[in-house]
């Protein structure tokens, strides 16, 4: 049999590529005709001495693509009807052309690779979770809200019409929601539904910032903005903090935002003062600069009186507020909010437009009636309970078996402690231990910390944070 296609053994496209390949690029040069027959996959598995399997595959990938043709008993052929013309005259390029290399954008160019998290192996003790006890979700109710609208949900909800902004009765909750428990002001006009709260820091960066730009962020601080702001190519500009939140002595003059976490600041747990978060509006209004309050993990309070949000403490004009329902249900549910003030919320729903047209609607249908019925208020109370029993046995735990030798920072609030160890190389040797520790290095942007760790509690039941602490201090 004269061989129709040839393979090549010594490069890296795999065989089966190559014969399916072979026939596409023939049958497209017109090198094969329509309703000519193909030798059997066992006749050209022979010629070109590859495994029959082989030959199997890149044929039945022909026929379902609509290539070859099989009559029972007769064989197979190239189809009459084919799914491409073939080329007048034939000239196509017998293989794939050499591939020239792809050139980026500037701002791919300035993605900065996210550290890889390999899974935590069984017997270890995780201390480096920083999310919510899934197991504490009441998912069964979850699924009967979403059912009920999979169900009742008028058309429009699955239409392709204008929901930009998000499901009209979640706005309306989400307003009413942070209203009563973070003093925010603001009306449900004002509410934009976003994939997350990092969808809503990627939506100000686009809607603020140009290249170049100077950004003040917290030094340390949540590294999630500081890659957005490289990627959109800002300069950044680290402020420091003080025991009351960022050094207002450190803001640069010509910033166009300052990104702050007033409530819980990441990663070192401090509150910022009322009359900081008064300092830091007044500091904003005459520049024209914009206050983006990241409010993530805000309900978790466990001692004093919660601090009512910085947005409302002024006219609110140029501040815009973040919130998220990873924290407070599961991340995996992927919607937040921004609290837009009027004058930019035009901009910032075309961004939304022009990104993803709108976040997914029946979860938001089935969260609007989460927050109406009083289910989320419930869960946050419980959890509540739940996260403060643990970090005490955390930080009773640390005190018990580190003494000074562990100084836990900030207030008693969120889902995370930042602890600085007097101990060298703890990370290295927790790993030794089996105990999963993340360092806060990674936090700082100038003047690293090494001995600093970022302890999650809300994930881990007590007995597991108290064996954590004492293998810690073991190793
Ligand atoms: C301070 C802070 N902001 C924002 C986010 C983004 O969270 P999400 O997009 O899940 O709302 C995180 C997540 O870790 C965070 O820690």
């Amino acid at each position: 049999m004269r061989v129709p296609i040839l393979v090549d053994r010594s490069a890296a496209v795999p065989l089966q590529r190559q014969i399916y390949d072979g026939w596409r690029h023939g049958i497209l040069a017109g090198r094969f005709r329509r309703g000519d027959r193909v030798p059997s996959t066992r006749e050209l598995c022979d010629a070109l001495a590859v495994s029959r399997a082989t030959v199997s595959a890149a044929y039945e990938q022909l026929i379902a693509e609509g290539y070859f043709d099989t009559l029972p008993g007769s064989g197979t052929f190239i189809s009459r009807d084919l799914p491409d013309q073939p080329v007048a005259g034939g000239r196509v390029a017998r293989g794939p052309a050499r591939a020239r290399e792809v050139r980026l954008s500037q701002y791919a160019g300035r993605l900065e690779p996210d550290a890889a998290r390999p899974p935590s192996r069984s017997g270890v003790v995780d201390l480096s979770a920083f999310g919510p006890d899934l197991g504490e979700f009441p998912f069964r109710l979850w699924q009967r809200l979403l059912m009920r609208h999979l169900r009742d949900a008028p058309r429009a909800l699955f239409a392709r019409v204008d929901h930009t902004r998000g499901h009209t009765p979640l706005l309306q909750e989400i307003a009413a929601y942070v209203s009563r428990s973070r003093a925010v002001r603001c009306h449900a006009e004002q509410v934009l539904i976003v994939n997350g709260s990092q969808q809503a820091l990627d939506l100000c960066m686009r809607v603020l910032v140009d290249p170049g730009d100077e950004i003040a962020l917290e030094d340390p601080g949540y590294p999630g903005t500081r890659q957005l702001a490289v990627a959109h190519g800002a300069r950044i500009r680290p402020v420091g903090l003080t025991r009351d939140g960022v050094r207002i002595a450190d803001l640069p003059d010509a910033a166009r935002l300052v990104y702050v976490t007033p409530s819980h600041q990441f990663p070192t747990g401090v509150s910022m003062s009322v009359t900081r978060r008064l300092e830091i509006i007044e500091w904003a209004r005459p520049r024209g600069a914009v206050i983006i309050e990241d409010d993530y993990d805000s309900e978790y309070r466990y001692s004093g009186p919660p601090l009512p949000a910085l947005q409302g403490l002024g006219d609110a004009l140029n501040v815009v507020y973040v919130g998220t329902f990873s924290n407070v249900m599961f991340p995996g549910l992927r919607i937040g909010y921004l609290i837009v003030p009027r004058a930019l919320l035009e901009p910032f729903a075309r961004a939304k437009w022009l990104t993803d047209r709108h976040t997914t609607l029946l979860e938001q249908a089935a969260l609007a009636d989460f927050l109406r019925e009083g289910h989320l208020e419930r869960h946050i109370r419980r959890m509540r309970r739940l996260y403060k029993r643990r970090r005490e046995a955390l930080i009773g735990a640390l005190a018990k078996y580190f003494g000074r030798d562990a100084r836990p920072c900030g207030d008693a609030a969120g889902m995370h402690t930042l602890v600085q160890f007097t101990r060298k190389d703890l990370g290295v040797r927790a790993e030794r231990h089996a105990v999963r520790l993340v360092s806060a290095d990674s936090y700082y942007m100038s003047g690293r910390s090494p001995n600093e760790f970022m302890l999650g509690f809300a994930a881990t039941g007590e007995r597991a944070l108290v064996e954590g602490v004492k293998r810690l201090a073991r190793a």
